[in-house]
């Protein structure tokens, strides 16, 4: 096994001064492994505000969990009502900036006290009450990066209505399908967005997706274009018509505010269903993972204290959209439950240029930066020279998410962004565990250019063979988690057989190497001689874009929904950027090779039909890369797409191992003479 040896040892300042120090580190490891239960509960008291306490840390009915059942709270009260009379009520919450539009917007920035966010969301909460949501009503946000979204979010959770954040770039079938399996009574929305100069027409996707959701009642549309006389977007002329208003079904969002309200939380059960979010899965259809209220609430909280070490002095910003899980719990709840400044910017990352983040660094005096790995790669390959004409320093703490980061990303993140002086955290982690599971703790722990590290304290991380021994160190395996967590998903919305089946069948004891069931990651990984763990990728049929998490059969489907695709199989290959790029082989059906004129420049221009198919089917970070025709798939004898052969043959690997179970060998010679089409 090859990988980077080189160890960055823990940064003196650090040691000193961070949040969590090796002692108190040292203390919660013991307590952890010692009575696991007593040291959650004990953090649960200590760092939660509890309308009702707990007296039932956990109930284990594997692989059902329940955390601190019998405790009622409200996690919006975290985030806002607790700062409430202290010093953080009159500190900014927010700071907020949105795109500017091809020369038609100029940048905007608007700031948030506590006091002032707290205001918007009692007024909010009171609005969508009056709207007829309420406690258990789901609600579908499908929004833009603007403030509306994390006042509707907060709002969501005040009055118990579990939200499910649909990402904006996502297609109205997308949108439609997650209405539809959530039964979302309501959804919040905005007449647009920015994106790269662009206008997003999100009011549009979400009146074709609710044309066929009998389930929604209401539509909220936030307005950022302008439009209303109480919009505080005053943005000018923009070329955009006005927004289509149904009667009867939508209203604008600041119409349905009360100003004025106090409106009191509602005293929610610990394991009261906080949000569902949809993600890939090995199947088709995406899954409605759910999250509960305190579990979840008490790891946000924790992880931002010890892995970002966030303190009161910091300007925080992470850089992830709101629709993903790293938007939620490290935009969102994380960050404002420890009353932290959280930076939130609109727009892409490289518009207008490779130089927007730096600016927005020296210029907001961000300390804490928390990225993907792909942006990082894409600012790498533009040079040093857009960091370089930005005033850094402000920066004390870098982090990564979402994908594996290469040592050479890395390297570049840690020199020419941190300057050398700063700790990347590389957090690991998923939309099922709801926060950080590993990474490296600023000042404890020796950071490895590419290696998450260590689990945090009270998490059980182990990398096991196919029986769920551990294996040795240096050998790859599948990476479990051994124990129950608080932020664990509950459930899959709707589904409970597929949550069992999907997470905990694979290693389900109590037979051989281990007694309790494990909760499989779906990853692959391997232990150093140190014990530090490396995650590979993905080992099931997922595939990791750009930090994106998207199935092979989502895009599989998409691809043979139209008319012209007979069979597709879709893998990833390595991408120097994206991490993965998205492969896909497709075989015709026969009237069409057969029809007159079949040439060439017709096969470019499917190939590109069927990526902008894609597109509008899932939504834009799904167009497969590459397409390539072929006459047939490579199939083992019981009919098997044998994706191996296919990676191969993407990658131009000429070794093709194991052939022997092939049904027709002359089908991956036909493939290897082929080329792409796109
Ligand atoms: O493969 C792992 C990868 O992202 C997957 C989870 O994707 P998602 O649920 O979309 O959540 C992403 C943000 C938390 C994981 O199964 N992954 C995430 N973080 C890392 C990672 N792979 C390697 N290193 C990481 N730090």
């Amino acid at each position: 096994m090859i990988f980077n040896q080189r160890v960055v040892k823990p940064s003196e300042s650090f040691s000193k001064q961070a949040n969590l120090q090796k002692d108190n580190h040292s203390k919660l490891m013991n307590e952890a492994d010692k009575s696991y239960e007593n040291h959650w509960a004990k953090l649960a008291r200590e760092h939660l505000s509890w309308k009702k306490p707990f007296t039932i840390p956990m109930t284990w009915n594997p692989p059902f969990v329940e955390w601190f059942a019998d405790g009622e709270l409200n996690i919006s009260e975290q985030c806002l009502d607790k700062h409430l009379n202290t010093a953080t009520a009159q500190k900014i919450a927010l700071i907020w900036e949105g795109e500017p539009c091809e020369g038609h917007l100029p940048s905007e920035r608007k700031t948030y006290t506590y006091a002032q966010l707290h205001a918007e969301v009692c007024a909010f909460a009171e609005g969508l009450k009056k709207q007829g949501v309420g406690r258990g009503d789901r609600v579908a946000l499908y929004m833009p990066m603007i403030p509306e979204a994390v006042i509707a979010m907060l709002a969501c959770a005040r009055i118990g209505a579990p939200h499910t954040v649909v990402f904006g770039g996502f297609s109205a079938e997308s949108l439609r399908d997650r209405i539809l399996d959530a039964q979302a009574k309501c959804v919040i929305t905005a007449n647009a967005g920015f994106r790269r100069g662009k206008i997003l027409p999100l009011k549009t996707a979400v009146d074709k997706a609710v044309s066929e959701c009998p389930c929604v009642i209401s539509v909220v549309v936030a307005d950022r274009l302008g439009e209303t006389q109480s919009s505080n977007y005053k943005v000018g002329e923009i070329p955009f018509t006005a927004t289509q208003m149904h009667a009867g079904r939508d209203v604008w969002f600041n119409d349905i505010c009360v100003n004025g309200s106090k409106l009191t939380a509602e005293s929610l059960p610990a394991e009261h269903p906080l949000f569902i979010l949809y993600t890939s899965g090995t199947t088709g259809k995406p899954k409605g993972v759910v999250h509960g209220t305190a579990g979840y609430a008490l790891w946000t909280n924790l992880t931002c204290q010890w892995v970002f070490d966030i303190k009161p002095t910091d300007v925080y910003w992470c850089t992830a959209d709101i629709g993903w899980v790293t938007g939620h719990s490290y935009v969102v709840y994380g960050p404002l439950s420890n009353g932290a400044t959280v930076y939130m910017y609109e727009g892409a990352p490289d518009f207008p240029d490779y130089g927007r983040f730096w600016r927005t660094i020296e210029r907001e005096k961000i300390s804490i930066f928390y990225t993907a790995p792909t942006a990082i790669r894409a600012f790498m390959r533009q040079g040093d020279s857009w960091p370089q004409k930005s005033n850094l320093s402000s920066l004390r703490l870098l982090g990564s998410v979402g994908e594996p980061i290469n040592p050479e990303a890395w390297e570049w993140y840690h020199s020419v962004i941190g300057q050398g002086a700063c700790p990347i955290v590389d957090t690991w982690w998923q939309t099922e565990t709801g926060g950080v599971m590993m990474s490296p703790l600023p000042g404890i722990t020796a950071l490895k250019p590419g290696s998450a590290t260590r689990p945090l304290p009270g998490i059980a991380v182990e990398v096991v063979d196919d029986n769920g021994q551990a294996v040795a160190p240096g050998n790859r395996g599948k990476l479990v988690i051994t124990k129950p967590w608080p932020s664990q998903l509950r459930t899959v919305h709707g589904d409970p057989e597929r949550y069992a089946k999907t997470y905990w069948s694979t290693f389900a004891g109590p037979a051989g190497a281990h007694k309790e069931p494990y909760y499989f990651t779906g990853d692959g990984a391997f232990k150093d001689a140190d014990g530090d763990i490396w995650v590979i990728g993905r080992v099931d049929d997922v595939i990791n874009v750009a930090g994106h998490r998207i199935g092979t059969m989502e895009v599989e489907s998409a691809l043979v929904d139209h008319h012209c695709v007979a069979e597709s199989a879709v893998v990833g290959v390595p991408d120097s950027v994206k991490g993965t790029a998205i492969y896909a082989f497709v075989t015709l059906k026969n009237e069409v090779k057969q029809s007159a004129n079949w040439n060439d420049a017709k096969k470019h221009d499917l190939a590109r039909e069927l990526i902008t198919h894609v597109g509008g089917i899932i939504g834009s970070f799904a167009k497969p890369d590459h397409i390539r025709f072929s006459d047939s798939l490579p199939k083992t004898r019981s009919g098997k797409i044998m994706r191996r052969l296919l990676r191969d043959v993407a990658t131009g690997h000429e070794s093709l191992g194991d052939t022997s179970t092939l049904e027709d060998v002359s089908v991956l010679a036909n493939l290897r003479q082929s080329t792409d089409d796109e």
